[in-house]
């Protein structure tokens, strides 16, 4: 029985084939390879977009089957920016070893009543700590009580329901055979991710690539039963530990602590750093603010030295014990895994990444007749343009800057190997205003961003000039 249904099907699948391909055919005729090649190229951006993340099966995918000899390439990178999607959305490259394993956060997040520790987190809890829920995820009865009313959103076991249903942004339960949570992970999505709010204040659909600014990262560590293992790293205590994480806030990490041990600054203020956007960095050299690398070098490092995944690291400039010395301590630049789950997924992590294009500035979000006088002023007299070189608003080639010359300080330039500051891209600066701008939020809005810039460059800005560059840069 099951043969002849087997040839019934790979017989469709013959008739489905020889169906398409006369259309790939007039597909070239009528676009010419080379048109079609551009054109799927610059469409991917586009279709991975927020407002249309999900579908890779857009213009890109159609065209894709128009570009003649390059076709199997394309359909190669096709598939390499869907695996990158699912990576960013959803891999913890074996992290949960650390985060649920060593740290017990699982245990946490369960609460006594469901066979953890303390009060539990509840949904109530986990939304207000900045963590979102994706409604995509969510089946129709579950949105219809959470609408009803008939969900508590104050019981930590509707945060483990909503764990199993794999719709909590950036955080993987895993599951054992008894249904209790046993461990947990976590992804790129949980910083570098948010929602569109569409069903609820931290209920809605994925915003990939946005920075997730209400995330309380500190308070969410700090919940970990056993802080431990990062106190030891640290030299220090517990309570220190618990102290450091409490003066991050929301919207803020620290990549450099678990290197250089700096929990602040000299002036006694955190030394965390605003959580950016991982979107419009196409065309952009150096990545973060104090230009480590490329995404591709970034990601190896996050994945591994900040989530804590298992993989393979190498960078030799963490063995400089002076500027380094918990990294070299513990050669934090030379790791390697008995299984490698991070680099077999850093080609697809890279192209989605840098795939996902700045959402562009909503309607009747920005004055059009200001934007158009303040980008008179970026391109010439206000000398932004000679830095934020549109359209990446960032310099082509080496793209990095000492303090002075920007009128800021050194301290987090010099927890970079690079002793720099990375020119920041600008485009979909609307989507992070919460926090303020720089790589700290020194500056609380945009407005103290240009009359920084109007007193260090001594740029004699108007009032109202200043007020029109500010409306331009809520346009990009
Ligand atoms: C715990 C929060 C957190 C997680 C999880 C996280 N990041 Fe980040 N990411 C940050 C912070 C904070 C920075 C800024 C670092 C800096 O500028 O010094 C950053 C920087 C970046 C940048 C540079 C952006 C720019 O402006 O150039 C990229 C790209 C990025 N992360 C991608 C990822 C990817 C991919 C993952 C998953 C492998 C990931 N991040 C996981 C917090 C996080
Ligand atoms: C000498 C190069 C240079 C010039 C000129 C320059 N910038 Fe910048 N800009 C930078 C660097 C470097 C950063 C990153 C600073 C940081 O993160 O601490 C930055 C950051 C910014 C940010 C913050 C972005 C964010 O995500 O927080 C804004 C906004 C900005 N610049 C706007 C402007 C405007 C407007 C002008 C013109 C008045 C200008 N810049 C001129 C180099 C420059």
């Amino acid at each position: 029985m099951a043969k002849p249904r087997n040839n019934e099907k790979s017989g469709r699948g013959v008739l489905h084939r020889s169906l398409r391909k006369p259309m790939a055919v007039v597909g070239i005729a009528a676009l010419g390879g080379v048109v079609a090649l551009t054109y799927s190229m610059s469409a991917a951006p586009a279709a991975t977009s927020p407002t249309t993340a999900g579908s890779a099966s857009g213009p890109a995918a159609a065209n894709a089957k128009d570009a003649g000899g390059t076709q199997a390439s394309l359909k190669a990178n096709e598939r390499l920016l869907k695996e990158g999607k699912r990576t960013f959305r959803y891999a913890t490259f074996g992290d949960e070893k650390f985060w649920g394993g060593l740290l017990d956060l699982e245990k946490a997040i369960e609460g006594e009543a469901n066979g953890g520790v303390g009060p539990g987190v509840s949904p109530a809890t986990a939304l207000s700590v900045g963590l979102k829920v994706d409604v995509e995820a969510l089946p129709k009865e579950v949105r219809d009580a959470i609408a009803a009313g008939d969900v508590d959103l104050d019981d930590p076991a509707t945060t483990l329901a909503l764990l199993k249903l794999n719709s909590v942004v950036g955080v993987t339960g895993f599951f054992n055979d008894k249904g209790d949570l046993a461990t947990v992970g976590i992804q790129c999505a949980l910083c570098h991710s948010t929602v569109d709010d569409s069903f609820a204040p931290g209920i809605g659909k994925r915003l990939d690539g946005w920075a997730n600014r209400d995330l309380n990262v500190g308070a969410i560590v700090s919940l970990a039963p056993n802080l431990q293992p990062i106190a030891d790293l640290l030299h220090t205590d517990v309570a220190t530990v618990k102290k450091v994480l409490a003066s991050w806030g929301p919207g803020r990490y620290d990549a450099a602590l678990l290197l250089d041990g700096k929990a602040f600054r000299p002036d006694g203020k955190t030394s965390s750093v605003l959580l950016p956007p991982a979107f419009g960095l196409q065309g952009v050299n150096n990545h973060t603010s104090g230009g480590w690398g490329s995404v591709t070098y970034w990601n190896a490092f996050v994945a591994n030295l900040q989530m804590h995944g298992q993989g393979t690291f190498y960078d030799p400039r963490l063995d400089n014990a002076e500027q380094f010395p918990i990294a070299a301590e513990n050669n934090f630049g030379h790791i390697t895994s008995k299984v490698d789950k991070i680099t077999p997924k850093l080609p697809g992590l890279a192209a989605y990444q840098l795939a996902i294009a700045a959402p562009p500035a909503p309607k009747g979000s920005f004055d059009k007749g200001a934007a158009a006088r303040g980008k008179k002023l970026f391109m010439g007299p206000a000398e932004c343009s000679t830095c934020h070189v549109p359209p990446t608003f960032t310099e082509p080639g080496f793209n990095m800057h000492k303090g002075e010359e920007i009128g800021i300080d050194n301290f987090q330039a010099d927890r970079s190997p690079t002793h720099m500051y990375r020119t920041s891209p600008l485009a979909g600066l609307w989507t992070h205003q919460k926090g303020g701008f720089y790589h700290d939020g020194r500056f609380k809005d945009l407005s103290e961003v240009v009359t920084h810039y109007d007193k260090t460059f001594s740029l004699g800005l108007s009032e109202a000039q200043k007020k029109d560059l500010v409306q331009y840069l809520l346009s990009l």
